[in-house]
């Protein structure tokens, strides 16, 4: 079985999300999504989100494409989840081009291009409009 790795915040969840899900796991049998944690968003990359871990999680196991939610709490922890989970692929949208190539030594690594124009932050923007 082959397995594929995901890195996200998925706030307000969008199709831009779903389509980089569904790409995700067509590059194998078995897809993780490795959610970030509120504090990790809160603390780590200044992020507030509107929906809380939990039900983020909850709208990600929704998605057919995903087999499971776990969460990320460090930067650090992407070779040992690698490892820990057998990971075959890791998977980001290419705003993330090149950052995680050090995985290479541990897994296949893959930037897949993200849907143009849509963005929690765009949404959020628009809605104050
Ligand atoms: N993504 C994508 N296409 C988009 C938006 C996101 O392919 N239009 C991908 C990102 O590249 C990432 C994953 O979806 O691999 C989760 O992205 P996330 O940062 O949670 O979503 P954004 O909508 O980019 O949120 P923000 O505006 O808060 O950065």
């Amino acid at each position: 079985m082959k397995k594929v790795i995901t890195y996200g915040t998925f706030d307000l969840l969008h199709y831009g999300h779903v389509n980089l899900l569904q790409r995700a796991k067509a590059l194998g049998d078995y897809l993780v999504v490795v959610l970030s944690t509120d504090e990790f968003n809160w603390n780590m990359k200044q992020k507030k989100c509107y929906f809380t871990y939990e039900e983020r999680k909850r709208l990600l196991e929704a998605i057919r494409y995903v087999d499971l939610v776990i969460p990320e709490t460090s930067w650090e922890q992407k070779i040992s989840d690698v490892q820990e989970y057998h990971i075959d692929t890791f998977v980001m949208g290419d705003d993330w081009k090149g950052k995680f190539d050090f995985l290479q030594e541990y897994c296949e690594v893959v930037y897949l291009e993200r849907t143009p124009e849509i963005s929690t932050t765009q949404i959020k923007n628009d809605l104050k409009k």
